[in-house]
């Protein structure tokens, strides 16, 4: 069976097919990030105009890379929620006018369940149930994978999410968006244990997570330094930060996987791209005995192949949707 799928609800422009859930034949992504790198962010109206100049070409780009017509599609799955409402909609009308006119199913796909099936994409062999920590720039949560389609939030953060928190940071040093990335790029060159900053807990919510306070942290350490002629190294605070960061993803994560009884785990989102999160998560997962997935690095970021793959679980499981779909900012997974 092959799946259509479309993704734009933030800055990417994503088309792909997918076969059988498992098996990327094309992956188109067509990234709006220099257009929105000179604001320091995403200019949500800016998205939404890229997104309707760009969907066209870039679906049928997927298409012919997959030496496909619209005839040997047999789904056409779209990212309907959780995400810009603008850009959201320029994908749920454009995959509804294209389902409608080629006579497929319409299957609507959570962005964030897309996200954890880039597992399935990476490792044919991973099936539900797991426990996944997913890290994006919106949401940080960590979800019981019951089933494919199934799934229950047992920990989220109660503020920033962990990608927001590295973009924020990232840019009180000065460097430029996305912040993630520069972050963990000039991380690599620092001393995580140079700076202290704390690790907030969440009290009678032991998987939850709270990452507003590290902006403050990071300008008061900034601030307090510059008050004694000290010198910042920007390295080592990128050190530090990514360091705090991901000791608390993973002592949360694994604690919830422990007390939950998973022996599977797997990562999720554009933050499991995070060099240090990987090497941590993969280090203390074998010390403990649990088995790790994480996505193939180029399947982290916003991509279709991941909501094509999603999208082919929800199809079996009946899960298509009529022409009175719409796209929602925000839903539970
Ligand atoms: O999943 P994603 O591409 O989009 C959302 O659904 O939000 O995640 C984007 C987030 C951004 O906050 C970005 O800074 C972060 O992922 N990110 C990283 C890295 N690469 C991307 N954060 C830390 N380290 C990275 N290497
Ligand atoms: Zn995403």
């Amino acid at each position: 069976m092959n799946i259509l799928g479309i993704e734009t609800s933030c800055d990417e422009t994503a088309a792909a097919v997918v076969r059988g859930g498992r098996e990327i034949m094309s992956s188109v992504v067509a990234s709006q990030v220099e257009r929105h790198a000179v604001f320091g962010g995403v200019v949500p109206e800016i998205a939404s105009r890229m997104h309707c100049e760009a969907i066209s070409g870039v679906v049928r780009k997927a298409l012919s890379d997959a030496g496909l017509t619209l005839d040997d599609v047999d789904g056409v799955a779209v990212t309907a929620y959780p995400g810009l409402i603008g850009a959201l909609l320029v994908g749920v009308n454009f995959a509804k006018s294209l389902g409608f006119s080629a006579g497929k199913p319409v299957v609507p796909v959570h962005h964030l369940r897309g996200h954890i099936a880039s597992n399935y994409l990476t490792h044919p062999a991973l099936e539900p149930p797991f426990l996944c920590l997913v890290v994006s720039g919106g949401h940080t949560h960590i979800v019981e994978v019951t089933d494919y389609t199934k799934m229950h939030l047992v920990g989220r953060t109660r503020d920033d999410a962990a990608g927001e928190c590295f973009d924020k940071t990232a840019r009180t040093l000065g460097l430029p968006y996305p912040g993630g990335l520069n972050m963990d790029r000039l991380a690599d060159e620092g001393d995580p244990d140079a700076y202290k900053f704390p690790s907030p807990k969440v009290e009678g919510a032991p998987y939850d997570f709270s990452f507003s306070g590290l902006k403050s942290a990071v300008i008061n350490t900034i601030h307090n330094k510059k008050q004694r002629g000290e010198e910042i190294v920007p390295a080592d605070m990128a050190a530090s930060i990514r360091r705090t960061v991901s000791d608390i993803l993973c002592g949360r994560f694994l604690l919830a996987a422990r007390d939950l009884g998973y022996a599977r785990l797997a990562a999720a989102g554009g933050v499991a791209a995070n060099s240090l999160l990987r090497r941590d998560l993969a280090d203390r997962c074998a010390g403990a005995g649990f088995e790790l997935y994480l996505p193939d690095m180029s399947l982290c970021g916003d991509n279709a192949a991941m909501i094509a793959s999603q999208g082919y679980y929800e199809l079996l499981a009946g899960n298509t949707a009529g022409s009175d779909l719409n796209a929602s900012a925000s839903m539970a997974i």
